[in-house]
């Protein structure tokens, strides 16, 4: 079945339970999720509802979309993600990304938990993404394009909005919250890096590695969204760390943070 023909049909379903129209959209990342609850007039749908969205199998990624207002703002909230190491296809990793665009979301939060290649960061550090780096050798645009949905060969410059980091830089600070910028690395996972692969990110240029985002950033580019990522370096790689990593260590120091990580987002929301 077409991707045209298969969104028609969530949205179909979406827009039977949902009048609200969401500007901005925000994917909450492993142990990032407590966000949504902050809603007002919020309407949370269980993902597995959505005609044609993937289910999630991973523990501590519940899969919820949950609509609602902060300020005077309207948003459309993931609450987990499906991701490439849990065998789905790309196509079902972004359709999340899809439906935002097709529900209106111009602008996009997406956030996720990485581990810290860059040796000056610490486990609990945010990070403003700068720039990716797809090592997943597969792109969510292989294959047939349709024209309408966005362009053959998407442009890659500026694929985060530095006005987006200005602002969400100010806001860290007006808070007293310690925050990095650095440049995301994406890999499929689900093996954390051994110790050469984190040499090999070091070389390449990147801060923190992870198991998602890039996908989806390529497909909010595709759509012509403006893009904010924001990561919670929960751990530092294989080799620089001394502590054996472990998915316990990544939801521990995302739930540490939580609040600093929550304050954050709504004020920036706000602003943006
Ligand atoms: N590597 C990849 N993905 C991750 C990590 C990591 O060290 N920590 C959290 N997600």
């Amino acid at each position: 079945m077409e991707i045209k023909v298969k969104l028609a049909e969530s949205l179909k379903f979406l827009r039977a339970k949902v009048s609200l129209k969401p500007t901005i959209g925000i994917v909450l990342g492993s142990g990032l999720g407590e966000f949504a609850e902050t809603l007002e007039n919020e309407i949370s749908i269980d993902t597995e509802e959505i005609p044609h969205y993937a289910k999630s199998t991973v523990e501590g990624h519940a899969g919820r979309v949950v609509f609602g207002t902060l300020h005077d703002k309207t948003l459309m909230v993931f609450k987990g993600r499906v991701h490439f190491y849990e065998g789905y296809s790309m196509e079902q990793v972004t359709y999340n990304i899809r439906l935002m665009g097709a529900m209106g979301v111009k602008s996009l939060i997406v956030t996720n938990a990485a581990g810290g290649v860059n040796i000056t960061f610490s486990p609990g550090d945010l990070m403003f993404i700068t720039s990716q780096i797809n090592h997943f050798f597969a792109n969510p645009l292989q294959g047939k394009n349709d024209e309408a949905m966005g362009p053959r060969f998407p442009d890659m410059e500026s694929e985060f909005d530095a006005e987006y980091i200005s602002i969400a830089e100010k806001v860290a600070t007006e808070l007293k919250i310690r925050t990095q910028r650095g440049v995301y690395a994406g890999n499929s996972g689900p093996t954390y890096e051994t110790r050469a692969e984190v040499r090999m990110f070091q070389k390449m240029g990147a801060d923190a590695v992870g198991m998602s985002t890039i996908p989806e950033v390529i497909v909010a580019k595709h759509q012509g969204m403006r893009v904010l990522g924001i990561s919670c370096v929960t751990n530092l790689g294989t080799g620089i760390s001394q502590t054996k990593l472990s998915h316990a260590e990544v939801t521990e120091t995302a739930n540490r943070v939580k609040n600093d990580f929550q304050a954050l987002l709504k004020e920036t929301i706000k602003q943006i």
